[in-house]
């Protein structure tokens, strides 16, 4: 295969910490086969599949299927997440040593949100992963400190008559686990990073010498709260947008390293459970296909951060963080390698359903952007050439 890569830019193969699949459970609105076709369409040659599937990821079976799946695909390596307790809000750690030790080899665990409820639970399982040598991520989702959150708790919800879900419920959980990780000698991993203060906290532990990292999504870089005035249920998502000051804090925050790298969040849903009311819509956006635009308008555009930062953000942070020893180092010669080209003046229109993701649940529809991956090979294959994924 021959690719003209002229005016183009090479970057590794990119690692997304952050994605949902919907297989086993919702195969209607994602599968791994169709999940895999959007990381590799979205320049990905790695992906961690979260565990909030049904059945739940807390056992071997599931893990094992989600790896397996994903290399009979081909196209992504598809890294199960493992759920730190048995169901997703369950009072008993689950068999994270069995996990890790399966065709699978989970490195990371989480519970979506659910297991922060408890601070004991999140203790032991902190404990516990630090013994193991595995990450637990954290979703600082919940509590929502309101019984009827949906949105970002400030003017713009107040004035649509939305409930409001506070920075405080985040950012109390970010301070809290930083300084459990402290106790236990543990890493903990803050997922979608998404306010002002989640970055002056993650400031204050790195300081303090905590393992802390984080990521944030590519939504929270680019929307904010004004996009609820339509009450589209499109734009609904855990964490909420926010406010613009939270963006500039987190585009900042990325820039500097505060904040470690992006995650997309990726969370496919079915048109039915979008299209209706703003509270009942499922939180939740399309991101594996749009990452890289929204990074390159963002980020690089305004002189935020280069492309070896991108590299850095998308690839080689990532694949640190969660520990997979063949990403972000230098290649030998002849070695099949994970790369990703960009063409940094590729302009492109969003249309949700010309995406390889099943469901169509974009906040871009109709956008225009000017960057895009044209080409990704997953150990020296071609996965997409032009644009176009090779199943
Ligand atoms: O908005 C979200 N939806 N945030 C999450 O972290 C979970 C996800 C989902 O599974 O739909
Ligand atoms: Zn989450
Ligand atoms: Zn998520
Ligand atoms: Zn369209």
């Amino acid at each position: 295969t021959v690719v003209d890569a002229a005016g183009q830019i090479l970057l590794p193969g990119f690692v997304d910490m952050h994605t949902h699949l919907r297989e086993p459970g919702r195969e209607d609105t994602e599968t791994i086969e169709s999940g895999s076709a959007a990381a590799a369409a979205g320049g990905y040659t790695a992906v961690f599949a979260m565990a909030n599937t049904s059945p739940v990821a807390d056992s071997v079976v599931v893990t094992d299927h989600v790896w397996r799946r994903g290399q009979e695909v081909g196209l992504v390596d598809v890294h199960p997440v493992g759920a730190v307790t048995v169901g997703l809000a369950g009072t008993q750690l689950a068999e994270m040593a069995t996990m890790a030790a399966g065709v699978g080899q989970v490195k990371m665990f989480s519970d979506d949100g659910h297991c922060v409820h408890d601070p004991l639970m999140m203790r032991r399982a902190l404990e516990y992963s630090s013994a193991l040598g595995v990450l637990i991520a954290q979703h600082a989702e919940e509590p929502r400190l309101t019984v009827d959150a949906v949105a970002h708790e400030g003017p713009t919800a107040a004035r649509l008559g939305l409930g409001g879900w506070p920075r405080a419920a985040e950012e109390s959980i970010v301070a809290r686990d930083a300084l459990l990780a402290r106790d236990a000698g543990a890493r903990v991993h803050i997922c979608h990073a998404s306010t002002a203060g989640t970055v002056e906290l993650l400031k204050w532990a790195k300081g303090q010498g905590i393992s802390i990292t984080a990521e944030v999504t590519p939504h929270h870089l680019l929307l904010d709260d004004s996009r609820l005035e339509t009450y589209d249920g499109v734009n609904r998502v855990n964490p909420p947008l926010r406010e613009r000051s939270d963006v500039e804090a987190l585009r900042a925050a990325l820039a500097d390293g505060t904040v470690d790298c992006v995650g997309t969040d990726h969370a496919p849903h079915a048109e039915q459970d979008k299209c209706c009311e703003f509270a009942q819509a499922r939180p939740g956006m399309l991101g594996l296909e749009t990452a890289l635009a929204i990074i390159a308008q963002t980020m690089v555009e305004p002189g935020l951060l280069d492309w070896r930062g991108v590299a850095r953000v998308m690839s080689e942070r990532p694949a640190e963080i969660v520990g997979l020893p063949d990403q972000g180092r230098p290649i030998a010669v002849g070695e099949p390698a994970n790369l990703t080209l960009v063409d940094p003046n590729h302009e492109w229109t969003v249309h949700g359903p010309a995406l390889a993701s099943i469901a169509n649940n974009t906040p871009y529809e109709a956008m225009t952007f000017g960057a895009k991956v044209t080409a990704t090979l997953l150990r020296g294959r071609p996965t997409v050439l032009g644009s176009v994924v090779q199943r």
